[in-house]
């Protein structure tokens, strides 16, 4: 039988495919895009990691979603100084969600609160993604919009406390295949982890039509 983090992989797989050639992601890492549209996106993710790490400290002592919760994962402080570079001091004057980022959010506070299996499916899409392409993305930022390498405007990106991202990802694909929840609950999570995908995708997509590119 398949461990849970190979199901809840293979189960992910065509949506990210999906989410990697959207439109705002593939001009992104195409370089078309100009850095405002960075700078939005970066605002997006803000949202998200507050809702993923607002809560965080009830749920550390949950039994399932408990053992996910590691300080060293935390990205709001990243997203701050990013967007203090981005945007100006007064960055948190501007900030805006759009729609598609409201309704992601909401779900992830709404898991936060009331799912903590909800909130593990949540966890996993988006760190473990940042651990990965994340690092395709920064290198793709740096070259185009010339952030200084692993400074302010890609620190999102950079897991100062994490050296071998390799053997963390590991350590995290062990602590889903011993997440405690019975196969009805793992079923749900997979289910969840799906439509954090789709939340995701949806957010390209505003984006793609806030930064459309002039043929
Ligand atoms: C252009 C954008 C992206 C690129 C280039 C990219 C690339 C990658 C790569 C290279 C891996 C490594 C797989 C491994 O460790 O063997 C990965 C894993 C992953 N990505 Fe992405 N990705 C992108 C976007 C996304 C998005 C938007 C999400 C969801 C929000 C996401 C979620 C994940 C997850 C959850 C994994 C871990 C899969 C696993 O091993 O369980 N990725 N990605």
């Amino acid at each position: 039988m398949n461990s849970f983090s190979t199901v809840i992989r293979t189960a992910s797989h065509e949506q990210h495919t999906e989410a990697e050639t959207s439109t705002f992601m593939s001009d992104l890492l195409g370089g078309r895009l100009g850095v405002d549209a960075y700078a939005r996106y970066t605002e997006q993710l803000w949202f998200v990691y507050e809702a993923l790490e607002a809560g965080s400290g009830r749920l550390a002592g949950d039994p399932v979603a408990g053992p996910f919760v590691r300080p060293e994962l935390f990205r709001l402080a990243a997203l701050e100084r990013d967007l203090a570079h981005l945007r100006g001091a007064d960055w948190r004057a501007g900030l805006s969600a759009l729609p598609a980022t409201r309704a992601y959010a909401d779900r992830v506070r709404e898991c936060a609160e009331q799912w903590p299996g909800g909130y593990v499916a949540h966890h996993y899409t988006r760190y473990l993604g940042d651990l990965s392409g994340g690092q395709i993305i920064r290198d793709r930022a740096e070259r185009t919009w010339g952030f200084e390498r692993k400074g302010d405007g890609v620190r999102f990106y950079v897991f100062e406390e994490i050296a071998n991202p390799a053997a963390f990802k590991r350590g995290y694909r062990e602590l889903l295949d011993t997440v405690r929840a019975d196969d009805l609950e793992r079923q749900r999570i997979v289910a969840e982890c799906r439509r954090a995908f789709a939340l995701n995708t949806a957010v390209f997509h505003a984006l793609a039509e806030e930064f459309p590119l002039s043929a």
